[in-house]
């Protein structure tokens, strides 16, 4: 890697050329890859349609720079270090050599199912190293991956793959995630009802449990890949052909699928990994996000792959057996980069520094942290405790939209301060912006955080509904790509991200939709209306709380209550239950009928008096009302 920034000086000396010459920047950046035909052009744009062509005209596969180039060099290389869910089960290591050909051989398994260059294909699978041999045999011949999160429920999924008309479904029998069994096949089965563009279901035998196999469409991972031929050629792309959708949450009831293409989002997940993380050979990277979110794809698959990088997957969860299970994969593996979530070092702080203690985590280099602003409380934790003072910690900003970081400290040469995410890597050119749209230039502001130059990260567009890409992030500030957070640019001109400025919250680090959440509950027979807003939670950072109008008949709040949980859980995913419910009467709606969910927020938190101005409120007293009863 000849791009990794080495100095804070040449950082700013990297970034200033960046912004003053992006196209030669970009195109140095991607002379590090290999393409069957180099570009026509390094970017074409405009954020009105919106349109972002990166490295147009220009012809490569993905997979071959994940793979194939490194063969040479790499063959024997661990890529993936496998940790199970269960200690006592065996840990796999998978080298470089080893994964090019399950990925070879699982791609002629998909085209010997019928699969064809341009099919989306979902993936429904546990942590496990298959996952990643199924996410590269897609992006090998050119079918376009959708990965769905293995805790969305069956209704989920059905939605997920009507609205990208996925072809076929690549699952496993089940899978165990600390104690509990998530019956994959069977949730796979259910979503299939509601689906009717599904030809094959390929099914990976992870555990044994029982499962039903439909001959007409389902078929055992491991005897098709008996039958499959070695060898498969890369087909060759273009540069904007699509390499991915990921679905997520807006502040509509229906989540958007983020579109990825592939060669700017190549250059940027590679480029991104190794100069957050500044990543060196040899090293142990560790990253416990799930692969069915963003920051699994960019950086468990693709970031580490790209970049010849060796990578521990894990399938468990840091609190089974008990809650010291993160700190023994990193002395186990001896990890030198962990990268994790702010909800997850505040639940393993809670559990106590007795968890901690006794593990050897003196191979740690460098810390990460992504997902949600992470508080100075756990920060600090963080750093004494797993860094021992000595590694630096990387809070790293970004979204499903960016592909890749986008704000971060460079490890150990950027400074860090507690809870700020710091600098915009080279490329990133930001603007904070007034809510009358105007840029707030200097120091010491606060405002709506902007992107006004294109990345090559950058989504294209959101799957079938090329509008609602444009609505939702190019249509709220002209000529400029809306994130939907705040921010405070500091005196010292460094960037601390506040948090979510529209109606999508992060529970667990997991982005919801208020109106999504509103949907679910509003389907039961009981309910009227509802409004959901978030409350602080200590190890969640945020809590989902509703406020639901039910009808007359209801007799048994407290059945109905579960009733209405147990449907989030079916609708969405358990990850998205209301953590409180309140019944009321009303709720405090403006005269155009638009709830004021300030309000809802303040009452959350218990603060029922300085509610602001009431005064455009339909109905006033209806707030005393909510404020009194809290059932
Ligand atoms: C939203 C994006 C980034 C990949 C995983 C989440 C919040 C993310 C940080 C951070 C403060 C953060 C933002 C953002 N967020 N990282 N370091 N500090 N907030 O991706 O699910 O698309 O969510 O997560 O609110 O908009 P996502």
């Amino acid at each position: 890697m000849n791009y990794q920034i080495k100095s804070i000086e040449e950082y700013k000396e990297t970034y200033k050329y960046s912004i003053e010459n992006p196209e030669e920047f970009w195109a140095e950046i991607a002379n590090n890859f290999i393409w069957h035909k180099k570009w026509d052009k390094v970017l074409e744009w405009n954020f009105t349609e919106p349109k972002v062509e990166w490295y147009k005209g220009a012809k490569l596969n993905i997979t071959e720079n994940c793979l194939d180039r490194h063969l040479e060099k790499l063959k024997d290389k661990t890529a993936i270090i496998w940790e199970p869910n269960n200690p006592e089960e065996k840990t796999r290591n998978i080298t470089y050599g080893e994964l090019h050909k399950d990925v070879c051989r699982f791609a002629n398994v998909l085209k010997n199912n019928g699969v064809k260059k341009g099919d989306r294909i979902c993936i429904y699978m546990p942590m496990i190293p298959e996952l990643t041999v199924a996410i590269l045999a897609c992006a090998r011949i050119g079918a376009i991956h959708s990965v769905v999160f293995g805790g969305f429920s069956s209704k989920s999924i059905a939605d997920r793959i009507v609205d990208a008309q996925c072809s076929m479904v690549i699952t496993a029998d089940g899978v165990y995630r600390g104690n509990k069994l998530i019956a994959l096949k069977n949730i796979v089965d259910e979503a299939l009802r509601n689906c009717n563009t599904i030809k094959k279901v390929i099914v990976y035998k992870r555990i044994g449990n029982n499962v039903v196999m439909n001959n007409e469409t389902d078929v055992w991972w491991h005897d098709e890949f008996e039958k499959a031929d070695k060898i498969c050629a890369a087909e060759i792309m273009d540069a904007e052909d699509m390499l991915f959708i990921l679905y997520t949450s807006g502040s509509t009831g229906k989540p958007k699928g983020v579109v990825h293409t592939i060669a700017g989002y190549m250059v940027f997940a590679s480029y991104t990994f190794a100069n957050v993380f500044q990543y060196e050979s040899n090293e142990i990277f560790f990253c416990t996000a799930d692969i069915g979110w963003v920051t699994g794809h960019t950086y468990i698959v693709y970031g580490p792959l790209l970049t010849g990088a060796t990578c521990l997957m894990f399938e468990g969860i840091p609190t089974y057996p008990d809650a010291g299970r993160l700190w023994q994969v990193v002395e186990k593996h001896k990890v030198n980069t962990l990268y994790t979530a702010p909800t997850a070092i505040r639940s393993l702080m809670q559990a106590g520094i007795e968890f901690v203690n006794g593990k050897n985590l003196d191979t740690l280099k460098k810390l990460g942290s992504v997902g949600e602003p992470i508080n100075e409380e756990a920060w600090h934790w963080y750093n004494t405790n797993i860094g021992k003072g000595k590694c630096p910690i990387v809070d790293t900003w970004w979204q499903t939209e960016t592909g890749g970081i986008m704000i971060s400290p460079l490890a150990g040469i950027t400074p860090t301060i507690p809870s700020f995410a710091m600098l915009p890597l080279p490329g990133i050119q930001l603007a904070i912006v007034n809510t009358q749209g105007e840029e707030l230039k200097g120091n010491d502001v606060s405002g709506d955080l902007c992107i006004k130059f294109p990345w090559p990260g950058i989504l294209r567009t959101t799957y079938g509904n090329h509008e609602r890409c444009r609505t939702n992030y190019f249509a709220t500030y002209k000529n400029m790509y809306y994130t939907g957070d705040g921010c405070i640019r500091d005196i010292n001109g460094y960037y601390r991200i506040t948090g979510r400025a529209d109606d999508v919250l992060k529970v667990s680090g997991h982005r919801i939709g208020t109106a999504e959440v509103e949907n679910a509950i509003d389907l039961h027979h009981n309910v009227i209306e509802s409004a959901v807003v978030a409350f602080p939670h200590n190890i969640k950072g945020q809590g989902i709380y509703a406020f639901v109008i039910c009808s007359n008949e209801t007799k048994d709040f407290e059945k109905l209550k579960s009733e209405i949980t147990n449907l989030v859980s079916e609708e969405i995913g358990s990850f998205a239950k209301p953590e409180r419910i309140q019944f009321v009467n009303g709720l405090p709606k403006t005269r155009s009928g638009k709830i004021m969910r300030r309000i809802l927020r303040k009452i959350a938190v218990g603060e029922t008096e300085n509610l602001g101005d009431t005064t455009t409120l339909l109905d006033p007293a209806i707030v005393e009302e909510i404020c009194k009863v809290i059932l």
